[in-house]
């Protein structure tokens, strides 16, 4: 098992390896002495990994309770918010209690987010079921719902007390959550490790999951430790994000994540000026789409209301090569030249 230390305003330890899941109350009960743990999920996660998660957890002298929103991204809203902290409230969980995010990156943020502000805040656990999860929203300690304006629109940073991430789940992945977590992947190797995207463009990191995730968890430790907020480092971490939610977007969310950051990269690297070849390659290699299937225009549009807009102005991410990117805040109105860079209009 390899285990990452995240020192943010919480310390805490993202554990990833084999049965974690079957495991998972003794681990928790490590970082937070049993109490009343009330698990969030969708209803998918929990046909999977529900009873496991319950079991577990009372095995360890927890006492859980289990609620579970449809799944999809569509659900991660304000409403379904509202029906979370009313469960937590009918539940009679005090803010001494526990918060146990369980599956991937919607039920994450949005339980996530029930655990910052239900009783003003409180304590949460994170166990990722998908990769995209594993590697990248389970840590860090953002938390959000979407709201009408756009995604991840109204949330919290709040810190989780420990994250588990279960080696045996991620192997057990349907082809489509494995290639949205291989673009995040995909994303740190650009952004600071050539050894790792080397590993993604061959599909080396297959075999040793563990160790390409654990990873994946100390690059983003980096950024997230030395800039929590996101107001400076961790603005790195959005690398091919400004191109791919609008991608997500125009495509009315038909395209996933993973795919919109994978073309959001390859965008990013023609505005830079830099070969896209590379990254084209590894993204094909993981089964992800690359060529911009939007105008510049339309795109730009999309891209307007991004909540990493400041003001007047916006921050790139651009890379320079495999292992190096850098940072440019430019006016909204250089944007459309980007756009028409990024698709190869110009
Ligand atoms: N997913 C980007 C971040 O955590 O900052």
């Amino acid at each position: 098992m390899e285990r990452v230390r995240i020192e943010a305003s919480k310390a805490y330890e993202v554990l990833i390896g084999p049965g974690l899941m079957e495991k998972a109350g003794q681990w928790i009960a490590q970082a937070v002495k049993p109490c009343r743990a009330a698990v969030i999920t969708d209803d998918t996660v929990a046909g999977l990994y529900g009873d496991k998660a319950l079991k577990s957890l009372k095995a360890a002298g927890f006492a859980p309770c289990l609620w579970a929103f449809p799944h999809g991204e569509r659900q991660k809203t304000m409403a379904t918010l509202a029906q979370a902290l009313e469960w937590l409230g009918e539940m009679e969980i005090s803010r001494s209690d526990l918060v146990v995010a369980l599956g991937g990156g919607v039920p994450g943020d949005l339980a996530g987010f029930a655990a910052a502000v239900y009783g003003r805040g409180m304590r949460f656990a994170q166990i990722p079921t998908t990769l995209l999860a594993a590697v990248d929203s389970s840590v860090g300690g953002k938390t959000a719902v979407d709201l009408a304006a756009g995604k991840n629109m109204a949330g919290a940073f709040h810190q989780p007390e420990i994250v588990l991430c279960d080696t045996d789940v991620m192997a057990d992945l349907p082809p489509e959550l494995i290639r949205d977590g291989s673009a995040e992947m995909i994303k740190y190797g650009i952004l600071a490790d050539p050894a790792l995207f080397n590993a993604m463009k061959a599909g080396a990191w297959k075999a040793d999951r563990e160790s390409a995730i654990a990873r994946c968890v100390s690059i983003k430790r980096d950024y997230v430790t030395a800039d929590e907020h996101d107001e400076g480092k961790r603005q790195f971490l959005n690398l091919g994000h400004t191109f791919g939610h609008a991608v997500e977007k125009c495509s009315h969310f038909t395209l996933t994540h993973g795919q919109g950051v994978a073309i959001g990269m390859v965008m990013a690297a023609r505005a830079a000026g830099m070969d896209p070849a590379e990254i084209e390659a590894a993204c094909a290699a993981c089964g992800l789409p690359t060529a911009p299937p939007y105008p510049a225009a339309e795109l730009y549009q999309a891209a307007l209301r991004d909540k990493k807009r400041r003001g007047g102005k916006i921050t790139l991410v651009l890379p320079e090569k495999i292992g190096q990117c850098f940072l440019r805040t430019i006016d909204i109105a250089e944007l459309p030249a980007y756009f028409a860079k990024g698709t190869g209009e110009t």
